[in-house]
């Protein structure tokens, strides 16, 4: 037997690393095999890299339609491939939010034809739209509190729309912060309190146990937070930013929702993300630099770019194990969303990330392709690179 296409090299996935030949027809994994498999098209990866499941990014704002000064379906998918990202999962909060089927429709429609694929979220504010767009879409968002766009709920609408959101079995993804505990203080860290994630985070768990919802809880920012989300066995995401910056380092463009939080909370993190039952999400939030320099600067910060180089940190200075990697890069949002991908076996679509554990590369505005065109990561060098996505 020949195969369209061999791909041999170090694999990683849920299930731990292997050297492995894998056959690959009409864009399915056909065959995989510790013998050397004959295929028409041939290609080794050698080690040090890791071949992985393809990243999937469960939570990223490409901004259009509304936004497109900031971003565009077309800037953000090259911006993920920079980043190893082939499937990213897009938010509503839109300046007209995606709350109807209608608006949903275009939305997708606009969205075709991209080199990744883009899947898409709809809001929960609008009850009555919302079994009417479950077809369409990976699972429904839900604001606890204000952020950029303006979809809050109120927690009693919260639960309802919960309610309907269990009843047809889709997932839905809380940003938890609650209001009440904000503060007027000018520190943006301080203004929207760690307590006010744990709270919000507890109320979200609540409605969960109530309703049956299936729930993730969005950007996960203390200590705290991941231990309820732990302990409830919830799935959750850890953003790079949230481990790698501190309070400390809080600034216009560092500022974004939830905010940075303290050491000790990004320890917690990179222990979630080492025990591998979370999603490393980008929460991609791309704002343009005149108006994160302006007065106000709005909250968020890109990373779509820089997903992979941080999957390369993890592994070569955290030792993160590339079991974990699989499954917080894409086996745990396959799995959770019920998406494609996340898995090497026969039957599982060929697509590929590969990540190079040697050298380094440091990061600079001037090579990223969000359309923003800038990174938090500006100017510091990561361990390794993305060396393909396949
Ligand atoms: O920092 C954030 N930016 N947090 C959010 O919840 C929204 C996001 C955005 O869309 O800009
Ligand atoms: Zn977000």
């Amino acid at each position: 037997m020949e195969y369209e296409r061999v791909l041999h090299g170090r694999f990683a996935d849920a299930e731990g690393v292997y050297e492995a030949y894998v056959g690959i027809e009409k864009g399915k994994i056909a065959k995989i095999s510790g013998n050397e498999l004959k295929g028409r098209d041939f290609i080794s990866i050698l080690q040090p890299h890791y071949v992985f499941p393809a990243f999937i990014d469960a939570h990223v704002h490409l901004r259009e339609p509304g936004w497109e000064q900031k971003e565009t379906f077309a800037t953000g998918s090259v911006a993920a491939l920079n980043g190893g990202v082939k499937t990213l999962l897009d938010m509503p909060n839109l300046p007209e939010p995606i709350d109807t089927l209608e608006r949903l429709e275009s939305k997708i429609a606009r969205a075709q034809g991209m080199p990744v694929d883009i899947r898409h979220f709809a809001m929960a504010t609008n009850a009555g739209e919302i079994k009417k767009m479950a077809q369409l879409v990976v699972g429904y968002k839900i604001y606890t509190a204000k952020s950029t766009g303006d979809s809050v709920m109120s927690w009693g609408a919260i639960e309802k729309a919960s309610s309907v959101i269990a009843s047809i079995d889709k997932p839905a993804t809380f940003h938890c912060e609650d209001e009440s505990l904000f503060t007027s203080a000018s520190r943006h860290s301080d203004a929207r309190p760690r307590e006010s994630e744990i709270l919000a985070i507890e109320k979200a768990l609540g409605i969960v146990e109530k309703t049956g919802v299936k729930a993730n809880i969005a950007h996960v920012s203390t200590e705290e937070g991941a231990r309820l989300c732990r302990e409830a066995e919830v799935m959750h995401e850890v953003t790079p930013h949230h481990v790698f910056f501190t309070k400390e380092q809080e600034s216009p463009l560092l500022k974004m929702n939830p905010p940075l939080r303290e050491k000790k909370d990004c320890d917690a993190l990179l222990r979630a993300l080492r025990e591998g039952n979370c999603m490393l999400a980008t929460d991609h939030a791309p704002h343009m630099l005149v108006e994160k320099q302006g007065a106000n600067p709005p909250s968020g910060v890109p990373g779509l770019d820089t997903y992979g180089l941080f999957v390369s940190w993890l592994l070569k200075e955290k030792w993160v194990s590339p079991r974990a990697i699989a499954k917080v890069t894409s086996h745990n949002a396959a799995k959770f969303f019920g998406l494609p991908g996340g898995r090497i076996e026969e039957g599982a679509p060929a697509a590929f990330t590969v990540i190079g554990t040697e050298g380094n590369t440091t990061v600079h505005n001037s090579g990223v392709k969000t359309k923003c065109g800038w990174t938090p990561f500006d100017g510091i060098t990561m361990p390794g690179k993305v060396m393909h996505v396949i």
